[in-house]
């Protein structure tokens, strides 16, 4: 399992080009396999398509099983809604004899985080608002604990096809007991040549700029946009002055 990272060749670790090139077969959704297609040479090469993953990854454990080192690929972290729980539940199921090992990757939050600035410096969350694996009023009773804790949070898909309100719905719960004034921020393509941030509030965020290519960072009570991007303060000026 190699997570490739959000955006660009600059957030791919060693560990994962290591992985890349000692393995006989790379398997991977599309995008995420035209994004290493220079690191492909000589190696044989599975393109699946969007919701493919159970097939994917069958087939991943398929070449594996008949004794191919193999590559499958995720972006960001293999193990933030990527493909690594489903390879270690399949594995355990079915009693493979297989050695499986997951190779960290950034994850999207960590490269969005640091285009805004520092907002994550204090506790924070991720939740994923897709609600094709997980009930929407599990996701909410998430959302709630957030706003009830006072937690800066990120959250990946914020955007479906199919549901236009999640992410207007998500930030109206985020705001439950707390100033409409917090920050917020989308950032599109993390980490990559075409990122863009759309910046605002709990209160006044254009919610219709966000896409599927994007994630929300919301901020705690303490967060602030500076001139220099958006801080939640870990305490130290507070404590020691500036
Ligand atoms: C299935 S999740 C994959 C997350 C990935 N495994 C990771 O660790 O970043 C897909 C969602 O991640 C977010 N995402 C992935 N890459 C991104 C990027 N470069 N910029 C912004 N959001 C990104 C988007 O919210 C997208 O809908």
């Amino acid at each position: 399992m190699v997570g490739l990272g959000p955006g660009s060749e600059v957030h791919r670790t060693p560990g994962a080009l290591n992985a890349l090139v000692a393995s006989q077969v790379v398997v991977g959704y599309a995008p995420y396999i035209d994004a290493i297609g220079d690191r492909l040479d000589g190696k044989q090469v599975v393109r699946s398509g969007m919701k493919g993953e159970l097939e994917r990854v069958r087939q991943a454990l398929d070449f594996a099983l008949s004794g191919r080192d193999v590559a499958l690929v995720s972006s960001g972290d293999a193990g933030v809604y990527g493909m690594a729980g489903l390879v270690l539940e399949l594995a355990e199921a079915e009693g493979l004899d297989l050695s499986i090992e997951i190779i960290p990757g950034m994850t999207a939050a960590q490269a969005a985080a640091a285009a805004l600035g520092a907002p994550l410096m204090l506790d924070w969350a991720v939740v994923s608002l897709s609600d094709l694996m997980v009930p929407w009023d599990r996701i909410c009773r998430k959302l709630s604990g957030i706003a009830y804790g006072d937690l800066c949070c990120v959250l990946y898909n914020p955007r479906s096809r199919g549901r236009r309100t999640l992410l207007r719905d998500a930030l109206a719960i985020l705001s439950r007991d707390r100033p409409t004034t917090i920050p917020v921020a989308a950032v599109r393509e993390a980490g990559s040549p075409t990122q863009t941030i759309h910046r605002g509030t709990l209160g006044d965020f254009p919610v219709d700029l966000v896409d599927m290519k994007s994630l929300v960072v919301v901020g705690d009570s303490t967060t602030r946009w500076t001139a220099r991007g958006m801080i939640t303060p870990r305490g130290y000026v507070e404590k020691y002055g500036a």
